[in-house]
């Protein structure tokens, strides 16, 4: 069902250190800063040769990250979003299989603009799964 991780995100308390090391210290490509309001979140997308790191930082005092912080004051993972080809094939084969997914179970328009869900981390390990549909060419 899953193609390729298509991001892993980092929620940070210090966007701009975050991304300082990530381009001085790792030399990796990154972007400027995103505000999302949307999704509560400014966003870094960092360019990786196979993959994605988004450094999350919460924007705004609904953010869906903001409490994520104050368990983890350090920072850390946040989930990891893998590519799907169909969403709605996707969900209904998890909801089959047992897995939860949150929210209402309608996808919704992620950072990218492509349709995305999230999972219920207790049933994958510990770690919130985030699946998204991308057009493939
Ligand atoms: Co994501």
């Amino acid at each position: 069902m899953i193609g390729r991780l298509n991001h892993v995100a980092i929620a940070v308390p210090d966007l701009a250190a975050a991304t300082a090391t990530y381009r001085d210290v790792l030399g990796a490509k990154v972007s400027a800063p995103q505000d999302l309001p949307a999704h509560g979140v400014t966003v870094v997308f960092v360019e990786l040769p196979n993959t994605k790191i988004e450094l999350l930082h919460p924007l705004g005092d609904k953010s869906p990250i903001a409490k994520f912080l104050e368990s983890n004051p350090a920072g850390g993972i946040h989930h990891m979003s893998f590519e799907v080809e169909d969403i709605y094939k996707a969900r209904d084969q998890l909801k089959a299989s047992g897995k939860r997914v949150l929210g209402d179970g309608e996808p919704k328009i992620g950072a990218h603009g492509t349709p995305v869900l999230f999972l219920h981390p207790k049933d994958f390990a510990g770690a919130l799964v985030e699946i998204e549909e991308v057009a493939r060419k």
